[in-house]
């Protein structure tokens, strides 16, 4: 037997009990006539004693100062109580008086301490994410991972839903993103795409009578890379049939509520409801953070033709109200405004107001109103003494909300409202079914092609498609999308058309989606779903910024896997079975 007990376990409890362990040495600390050794596994870290005593104990002794870090030892000894104890340790009252130690197997010296402050980098720390994985805070993430999954099946299984795999090498799946692609040997020329989402596959097992799917999925998108984006990333992927969208909302709602219980052991209040019109209104975002309010007012009646020409020809003015920030020095306020100048916001300038302790707004457009004027911009923001009113405006209503919704996060960080510790959950519902896109000058499915208009908006895709209310649904968490879906079409003839609309001909649709159109012939279900990001959820709850430190072998932002140095080329002889041709560049 390697072991008798864990390095997490020990207690003062155990004192006097003969005990093997085995695991990493994390650190080594010599003290004149002691040595003492961290010993470190998946459950803990257990201090081992060595002293220079007897000629026995001599050799232990000589022996574990050889000792380097990382080497993977086992040692057996007796549980003692320690003379000074550490209370940041679970095994801190106790040490073991090491009899026997046995070198399992030498390390060379890492190339960065494992431990949870570390010298390491990012880089260095991806090149060897084995090792990074002994680190119990980059550990705990994916402990934390296993029991969100965990609890996620048993949630679902208890409601009926069956787990069914499908295939990982398909055909292009429109989710948005571009598809990854791997060459057939066997097909000369053609290409199985890798699933951004198993949408169309979950749609299929609806008309199968499946009735309730979900599966703990991978799924591939070819996009850029963000913190809360991965190349490869995992789904809690589910669909149900015979339902509208208020069983799904419960459903998953409940799913949401059992996890925040388990996991967090929060009581979640019901979820409230807006509609993606009030976020982008109010927020700027159909990803709204609601941790905190500081929601936009819309100040063109208040602002607008008092001769101040940026406002007077501006198609969108807003504001926000940060609460106690007129303490804001002029420098502090440059640096806001150099915020919202950068390139990736894109604002050209920004406007601001100080509500004095008396009342008085003092403002930077000061000579363009008259105190009256300026008392009516507090009113509309509801501003007190001691609050700082932010404005922007622009030629361009959306983009501008966009610019504001950056300017009222930053805010929120800056006044510190973004707890990680705090969660604001909410459905964000009624999205358009389509959104126009200058890139392909169309309109492009805002969610995907196979989702349902709301029946009452029906009869404005032939008259104003712009217009149409799609049945679709995100769940935000603190301003992270963490999931979405929608009731999805059922009638092979309204796909058709939805596909018209899209801009496919007939034709194309036929070749792209028919499999999916034929089977609607045969007895589809209405039926409906939606699907998790599992690595943003986890995230959440871990409090973490990026989703790369809950995933165990993550990509960096060039989609590389540095560890394995994928992606990277291959052989001439595998090129030639595939049948393609690579230019060499110089
Ligand atoms: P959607 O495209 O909204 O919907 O994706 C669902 C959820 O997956 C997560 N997600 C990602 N997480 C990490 N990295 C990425 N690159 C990434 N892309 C998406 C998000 C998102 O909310 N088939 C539909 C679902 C449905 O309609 O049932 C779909 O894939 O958390």
């Amino acid at each position: 037997m390697y072991r008798t007990v864990t390095c997490g376990e020990l207690r003062i409890a155990d004192v006097n009990k003969e005990v093997v362990l085995a695991g990493w040495v994390q650190r080594i600390r010599k003290m004149g006539g002691m040595t003492f050794i961290d010993l470190r596994d998946r459950y803990g870290i257990t201090q081992l004693a060595f002293e220079q005593g007897n000629e026995s104990q001599t050799a232990l002794f000589e022996q574990a100062g050889k000792l380097g870090r990382e080497y993977v030892v086992q040692a057996t000894g007796v549980v003692k109580e320690r003379y000074s104890k550490n209370d940041q340790l679970s095994t801190g009252d106790i040490e073991i008086e090491v009899t026997k130690l046995v070198v399992l197997n030498p390390a060379i010296v890492p190339p960065f301490t494992i431990e949870d402050e570390t010298d390491g980098g990012d880089d260095i720390r991806m090149k060897y994410r084995y090792l990074d994985l002994r680190r119990s805070v980059v550990r705990r993430n994916l402990e934390l991972r296993h029991r969100m999954a965990f609890e996620v099946r048993s949630y679902l299984d208890k409601h009926g839903f069956l787990e069914v795999e499908t295939p990982v090498l398909v055909n292009s799946t429109p989710e948005g993103a571009r598809d990854f692609v791997v060459p057939s040997r066997m097909n000369p020329g053609q290409f199985y795409a890798l699933p951004q989402s198993p949408q169309t596959l979950k749609q299929l097992l609806m008309v199968s009578g499946f009735d309730r799917y979900f599966q703990i999925v991978k799924c591939f998108r070819d996009e850029d890379l963000r913190a809360d984006r991965q190349p490869e990333f995992t789904q809690i992927d589910c669909e149900m049939s015979f339902v509208e969208q208020e069983d799904i909302l419960q459903m998953f709602e409940g799913m949401t509520r059992h996890l925040f219980k388990t996991i967090k052991g929060i009581n979640l209040p019901a979820l409230p409801r807006m509609s993606w019109h009030d976020a982008m209104k109010y927020y700027g975002s159909d990803k709204p953070d609601t941790r905190f309010d500081m929601r936009f007012v819309e100040l063109m009646d208040v602002l607008k033709g008092y001769g101040f020409s940026v406002f007077d020809n501006a198609a969108y003015i807003g504001g926000i109200c940060a609460k106690g920030a007129a303490v804001y020095t002029r420098k502090q306020i440059d640096q806001l405004t150099d915020f919202v100048r950068r390139p990736q916001i894109g604002a050209k300038g920004l406007v601001y107001a100080r509500i004095e302790a008396d009342g008085t707004v003092r403002s930077s457009v000061d000579k363009f109103y008259t105190q009256d004027q300026l008392a009516a911009l507090k009113n509309a923001m509801s501003a007190e003494p001691g609050d700082l009113i932010l404005i922007l405006s622009g030629d361009d209503a959306d983009k501008t909300r966009k610019q504001l919704s950056e300017l009222r996060l930053e805010m929120g960080s800056q006044l510190g409202l973004r707890d990680k510790n705090k969660y604001s959950c909410l459905w964000v519902v009624d999205f358009p079914m389509y959104e126009w896109s200058d890139e392909e000058q169309r309109l492009m499915a805002m969610h995907h092609p196979f989702t349902s208009p709301k029946p009452e908006d029906i009869p404005l895709l032939d008259t104003d498609p712009a217009k149409v209310r799609a049945n679709a649904y995100d769940m935000v968490i603190n301003g992270v999308e963490v999931g979405g879906g929608s009731i999805r079409i059922h009638d092979a003839k309204l796909q058709e058309k939805v596909f018209e609309i899209l801009g496919f001909t007939p034709e194309q649709a036929q070749t792209k989606f028919g499999f999916l159109m034929n089977a609607f012939k045969y007895g589809a279900p209405p039926h409906g779903g939606l699907a998790y990001g599992l690595d943003r959820f986890v995230s959440l709850f871990a409090g973490l910024d990026s989703i790369r430190d809950c995933i165990a072998f993550p990509k960096n932002n060039q989609g590389r896997d540095v560890m394995l140095g994928a992606p990277g080329v291959i052989d001439q002889v595998q090129l030639d079975e595939l049948q393609l041709k690579v230019e060499k560049k110089n």
